[in-house]
């Protein structure tokens, strides 16, 4: 039995994304947002640094330099249909949220503030630009909380804490979804002209991560186990200072205001990896750089196995008024003082540049060759529209949650106006309850934490910053023994009420999905690009690689990969110098 619901527009996911697709749907047509979190939890609201807009606030800028800088970025694989598109409206994007409500920090002469971050310059690299719009380091939240209160105020409907579990699909169209709500255990089906995913990442996979403990890739996971493909999955950032051991954020943004990197002999290392841009070069460069201090023995620490944020000249006043939450952070985590000291820094994972695939309106492709799923739309990280390509640049997170979440929400609800809603059985839940009933059944198993400590472990040390045919081999085989142990795993708490063993068994099997479909694209691109390194294939080969890869999964379960070609632009590839 599952209740069932029925809306114009549904979007799974209450992030930025799906909350800005909402605010554009939610204003035309009946819509709903089914969330795993309360909304105001989600993940955008640790995003910290700041939106990119070429807004000129402070120095001079354009909208081509911010494109020409994304496309760099990218190492050349976003697309720039979509990269234009991006840049071009992210200024009205700002000023949408600027007159929605959103307290951003402020010049002296009360225009939007802008700052410095990795990867963006005026003119085409010649310097660093001030470009990203900032709420001191809450960004993130402030754009969190001011998108719910406008979809409040539109009427849109909330689903909390309620756990997407399957897609509906009608003869090739997408017709809704199946979710299972945490407090009751009850299944819903929630019918639907049009749907968007808007889940997050999947950063969980990894040991060190900025990711909190949900974003375990189930919007992408569902898409995947429903024959769908997933995009450039070999692609994942890692973001230079996460808290050492920890990997809490540490924004770049400390570095927009001045903090250096240090090595255990004080030495400034960036000035000899990116004599321009030094500390602000993109952060899979810094990324790199710092593993390769570490493996020189000039790391910190006794172990050799971190570096050091030097804050400390920095103006304690804009540390105070601009940077007050990842002082705290470095205070209460580790101890330390920001003002007087260095900061035990580590790379840490951070964002995935791949996910399900999409154009530039949001719709999802159903394969390489670009054909579309009709009535299914993908928006925010947990989408691969792509305008990150294989490295994305800081603060271009926000503005794509907003541009393409918009475009989403506008997109789903002229579907919902001029389509009917598709018949769908009665029992379209059916595989979900069955796939429930059999993980309540029978013994427990092994813990599932001892499983997941493999993978993250494992992911880690051989498919992180750097890789190659080796390691990547060794993981692949670990994700199959690990996917066999995991079968045999059950859950114990059998209680309908809150069941949050159930919730991580199955995100724990999205993660698999994730992990091996990163790992089989990673072990089949033979070239090193952005935030792709492997240590065997040290240089980009435009020749074979300017192409976005396809993972679908195959009956048997590996993924089968098919490849699309990147669409070029203004930009002609060329060798990253910063
Ligand atoms: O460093 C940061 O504040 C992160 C920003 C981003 O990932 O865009």
């Amino acid at each position: 039995m599952a209740h069932l619901h029925t809306y114009d527009a549904l979007i799974v996911g209450a992030g930025g994304a799906g909350l800005r697709a909402a605010l554009a749907a939610g204003k035309n047509v009946k819509t709903a947002v089914v969330s795993k979190l309360y909304p105001t939890r989600s993940h955008t609201g640790t995003a910290q640094g700041g939106m990119c807009a070429a807004l000129a606030n402070v120095e001079e800028d354009s909208w081509e330099w911010h494109a020409f800088d994304t496309v760099k970025g990218s190492d050349f694989l976003a697309d720039q249909d979509a990269v234009d598109i991006m840049c071009r409206e992210a200024v009205t994007s700002v000023h949408e949220l600027e007159r929605m409500g959103l307290p951003f920090n402020r010049t002296p002469q009360g225009k939007i503030d802008q700052r410095r971050f990795g990867g963006h310059t005026r003119d085409h690299g010649e310097a660093p630009v001030r470009r990203a719009c900032y709420a001191a380091d809450r960004t993130g939240h402030m754009i969190l909380q001011t998108l719910y209160q406008q979809c409040n105020k539109e009427g849109v409907e909330f689903f909390n804490e309620f756990f997407v579990l399957d897609l509906i699909m009608v003869d090739g169209a997408c017709a809704g979804i199946v979710a299972y709500e945490i407090a009751t255990g009850q299944l819903h089906i929630f019918h639907a002209k049009s749907v968007l995913f808007a889940t997050g990442g999947f950063g969980k996979m990894f040991k060190i991560t900025s990711n909190a403990h949900t974003l375990t890739g189930d919007g992408p996971g569902v898409v995947y186990r429903n024959g769908l493909p997933l995009e450039d999955m070999e692609f994942f950032q890692f973001h230079p200072t996460g808290l050492y051991r920890l990997g809490i954020l540490l924004s770049e943004a400390a570095r927009g205001e001045g903090g250096i990197l240090r090595n255990k002999d004080g030495e400034r290392f960036m000035e000899n990896y990116a004599p321009t841009i030094k500390d602000l070069a993109p952060r899979d460069m810094v990324s790199r750089a710092m593993f390769s201090e570490m493996k020189e023995g000039r790391g910190a620490g006794e172990n050799n196995d971190h570096l050091l944020l030097d804050l400390t000249d920095v103006d304690p006043e804009v540390v105070e008024k601009k940077l007050p939450d990842i002082t705290e952070f470095a205070r209460t985590y580790l101890g330390v003082e920001p003002l007087e000291e260095g900061v035990p820094v580590v790379p840490t994972a951070h964002y995935a540049m791949g996910g399900i695939p999409t154009n530039v309106k949001a719709e999802v492709h159903r394969n390489a060759a670009g054909d579309i799923v009709p009535g299914f739309y993908a928006a925010g990280e947990c989408a691969c529209v792509s305008v990150h390509g294989a490295n994305r640049l800081g603060t271009n997170s926000l503005l794509d949650i907003v541009v393409f979440g918009r475009r989403g929400g506008v997109e789903m609800t002229e579907y919902a106006s001029t389509h009917p809603l598709l018949d769908i059985p009665d029992d379209v839940h059916r595989r979900a309850e069955e796939w429930i009933e059999a993980l309540m059944e029978g013994d427990g198993g092994e813990p599932l934490a001892d499983i997941r400590e493999v993978l993250q472990n494992e992911m880690m040390d051989k498919a992180s910053v750097v890789r190659s045919e080796d390691t990547l081999t060794d993981v692949h085989e670990t994700i199959g023994k690990l996917r066999a142990r995991y079968e045999l795993t059950r859950v114990r708490d059998r209680s309908k009420i809150f069941n949050t063993e159930l919730v991580e068994h199955i995100e724990f099997g999205f993660l698999l999905d994730m992990a091996e479909a990163l790992v089989v694209s990673a072990r089949a691109r033979t070239e090193s690009r952005g935030g792709h390194y492997r240590d065997d294939h040290e240089l980009r080969e435009d020749e074979h690689w300017l192409k976005h890869t396809y993972a679908t999964k195959r009956d048997d379960g590996d993924p089968e990969l098919t490849y699309r070609d990147v669409t070029l632009g203004r930009y002609t590839p060329v060798e990253r110098k910063y």
